[in-house]
């Protein structure tokens, strides 16, 4: 099947790729093909030990390859602001693949009391983003890639209840989650091109690929283990992700996904979006909410 994979990943030599939740899974694939081909790769993650694990197997690969750690745990806005003072401060970053995210795990909150799947998966990842726009401004080819879901298919734009107090269903938050990460990339994208903008954002889902994401409940976690087998390894998922960061076809606004039956596996291609996610009027709702709940207000600056 045609499509993008790490093969199609140009020489990156020279530019600088954040990538967030890379010590494992889709982060870790990705981080590893980047730095494989050039780019210079900062994983920007909660545990600075397993940062490091998955440093060294990089550089087992990539003798030479050129990393870095950032400290980031989503789940704190305050380390979110300081993650970003930090990045801010390098002397080059052109695209921030924002990955990290977690699923199902049992009623839980972030340090500002949201409920964690919404906290990490999208205010974290709102805020992080919006801290790093005028750094990114400054970059070349600059992106922002935001990881969705198919899920996001199930998602109903309901956030009236952030902090989880009156029910906790934990499939319909995550689909929530990833909604609210598809909403918020086209409503960046629509912002960014509205003032002209260098930086692009560009969404991507990996279908189903075999990761630690199952983590939080038995089951899901055996299911993750199998998945490799009949749908896309951790390697693999993480092809529509490489493909926003780095295709040179990309436009502002697209989003990829897997090529395969209903976009589960397979190399990656443009993907399908909900029309509820490319609602304009839920987009820029969401964007004020997360605007007010963060407190966090996105600087976006022209060409
Ligand atoms: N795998 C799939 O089939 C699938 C399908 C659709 C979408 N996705 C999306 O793909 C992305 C990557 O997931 P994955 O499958 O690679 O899962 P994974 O193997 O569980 O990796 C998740 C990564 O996110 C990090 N993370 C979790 N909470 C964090 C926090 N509070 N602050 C900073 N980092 C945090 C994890 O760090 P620790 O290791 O320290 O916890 C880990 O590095 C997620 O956004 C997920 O929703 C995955």
């Amino acid at each position: 099947m045609p499509g993008f994979t790490a093969a199609d990943v140009p020489d990156l030599s020279g530019r600088t790729y954040v990538v967030t939740g890379a010590n494992t899974g889709l982060g870790f694939e990705a981080a590893r093909v980047l730095a494989g081909r050039g780019g210079e790769v900062v994983l920007a993650c909660r545990s600075e030990d397993k940062a490091r694990a998955a440093m060294a197997k990089i550089l087992e690969e990539t003798p030479g390859a050129k990393l870095d750690f950032a400290e980031l745990d989503l789940g704190d806005l305050e380390a979110v602001k300081q993650a970003a003072e930090s990045l801010s401060q390098r002397e080059n970053l052109d695209v921030l693949v924002n990955n990290a995210g977690v699923m199902i795990p049992p009623l839980s909150h972030t340090e500002q009391g949201f409920e964690l799947q919404f906290g990490v998966n999208h205010l974290g990842t709102f805020a992080l983003t919006s801290l790093l726009l005028p750094k990114l401004a400054e970059g070349k080819d600059p992106r922002v890639v935001v990881t969705s879901s198919i899920a996001h298919r199930s998602g109903q734009a309901v956030w009236s209840d952030p902090k989880a107090e009156e029910d906790y269903a934990r499939g319909q938050r995550y689909s929530d989650s990833k909604l609210a990460n598809a909403l918020f990339f086209v409503e960046l994208a629509r912002r960014l091109s509205a003032i002209g903008s260098p930086v692009m954002s560009v969404g991507c889902h990996p279908g189903v690929a075999s990761t630690e994401l199952g983590r939080h409940v038995g089951i899901a976690n055996l299911a993750m283990k199998f998945v490799g087998m009949v749908l896309n390894t951790a390697e693999q998922g993480a092809w529509p992700t490489l493909q926003a960061a780095t295709g040179p076809e990309v436009a502002n606004g697209d989003y990829y996904g897997p090529r395969g039956l209903r976009e589960m596996s397979g190399p990656s291609g443009r993907a399908f979006l909900t029309r509820l996610a490319r609602d304009p009027g839920a987009g820029e709702w969401l964007w004020k909410r997360s605007v007010e709940l963060t407190g966090v207000d996105p600087e976006l600056l022209p060409a």
